[in-house]
């Protein structure tokens, strides 16, 4: 029978933080990891690169049969999500779907916050597209949300200096910004795939009282609950357990620090666009 896994494309190795949740969730189904790591990071580049890019990814892992394409990278859903799915699905083939990371997060974050007042913590990419406040107010007109940009923590992370005494500087400084920005912000979402391996340190630096949310769980939670929905998807989803890696860029590089997002080694394969 031919392969058809669910598709988890990500700028680089955050979302391999969301496919672990996944995976822990949904072991039994297919999956086909894609890293951009060769374009990577994407939070700092414009709409129209981002949207340009991650069509591309999302082209090469429809061809190769995904029935279903998670964009698992917050900057590739703020700035090129709703283009795929409003203009290019239709042209490419409107049977397959892509879904994204904010949506299963803003369609709860109200549930967490008895202030209202909540706080998102992204990369300026996600913070400029200002996708967060504009999806939270569909669902949760009443609460209020307050972002902060933290360039320093991806290049924290892929550098391997999260652990270190620097980590904790920048992480304080964002978190102290954030928190001047409203008075009782008591829910704080990591916006971010990278961001869930800065949570020891962020929960240290975040006032006692302060829910901090990370996406990896919610997203699994949405997809356990959309796949249940959309038989006609799960019906295309093969679920023989089997997970294969690409990244655009080195082999090696890729399995030396998947292993740190993933929890596990990982063996991946090379990808030229
Ligand atoms: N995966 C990206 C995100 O979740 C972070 C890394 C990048 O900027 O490419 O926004």
């Amino acid at each position: 029978m031919e392969q058809q896994p669910i598709g988890i494309f990500d700028s680089g190795y955050g979302g391999l933080t969301v496919l672990k949740e996944i995976t822990a969730k949904l072991p039994q189904y297919d999956y086909l990891y894609l890293g951009d790591n060769a374009r990577s990071p994407y939070g700092t580049r414009s709409f129209e690169t981002v949207y340009e890019y991650t069509l591309e990814c999302v082209k090469w892992l429809f061809e190769q049969g995904c029935p279903l394409v998670i964009l698992a990278c917050n900057t590739a859903s703020a700035k090129a999500l709703r283009s795929i799915q409003q203009n290019d699905l239709q042209k490419i083939d409107a049977e397959k779907r892509v879904l994204g990371v904010i949506r299963p997060t803003t369609e709860i974050i109200g549930q967490y916050t008895k202030t209202g007042n909540v706080g998102i913590l992204a990369t300026n990419g996600t913070v400029i597209s200002n996708s967060y406040p504009i999806e939270i107010e569909k669902f949760y007109p009443d609460v209020a949300v307050f972002q902060e940009p933290c360039p320093m923590w991806v290049p924290l992370v892929e550098n391997n200096e999260y652990t270190s005494p620097g980590a904790d500087y920048f992480i304080k400084k964002n978190i102290d910004n954030l928190l001047t920005k409203a008075e009782g912000i008591d829910t704080v979402l990591l916006a971010c795939t990278h961001y869930p391996l800065l949570m020891e340190k962020i929960k240290k630096a975040m006032p006692e009282g302060v829910t901090v949310l990370s996406q990896g769980e919610i997203v699994a939670g949405s997809l356990v609950e959309y796949l249940h929905k959309h038989p006609e998807i799960d019906g295309k989803c093969t679920k023989s357990g089997q997970i294969s890696f690409y990244t655009t860029d080195s082999t090696d590089d890729f399995d030396n620090h998947a292993a740190v997002f993933y929890g596990k080694p990982v063996k991946s394969q090379h990808l030229s666009l």
